[in-house]
């Protein structure tokens, strides 16, 4: 692999770990209470936003957690 190219790649991997991008973020696993959820409120009756990184409460958790492919339950 060219070197230039190589920086490139390691440079975006970066960027994505540290930058809160809507497309890599995790899925929500399509359970019932993943289904049901559709507001901040519900998300943050079962998750701690205070201790995830990056993540304030009044964060738009839909827009970028979509609902997983295919349930589980
Ligand atoms: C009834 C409790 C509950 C509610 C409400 C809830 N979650 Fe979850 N969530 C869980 C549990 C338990 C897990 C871990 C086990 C699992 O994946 O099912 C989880 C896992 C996750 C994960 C991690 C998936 C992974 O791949 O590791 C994300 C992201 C997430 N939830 C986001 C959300 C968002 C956004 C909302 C609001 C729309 C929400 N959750 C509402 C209980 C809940
Ligand atoms: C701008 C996009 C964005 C928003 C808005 C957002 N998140 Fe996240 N979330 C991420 C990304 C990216 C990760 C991956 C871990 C990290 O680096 O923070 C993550 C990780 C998580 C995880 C941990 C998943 C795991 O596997 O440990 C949970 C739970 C979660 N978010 C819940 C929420 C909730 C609840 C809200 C709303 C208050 C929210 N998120 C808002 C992008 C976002």
């Amino acid at each position: 692999m060219k070197k230039t190219t190589f920086f490139l790649l390691l440079a975006v991997t970066i960027t994505g770990c540290v930058e809160r991008i809507t497309a890599f973020s995790p899925r929500r696993t399509n359970t019932e209470a993943h289904r049901q959820a559709d507001s901040n409120r519900d998300c943050l009756s079962c998750h701690n936003v205070a201790e995830q990184r990056h993540h304030q409460p009044g964060d738009d958790c839909l827009n970028c957690h979509k609902l997983a492919y295919g349930g589980i339950r």
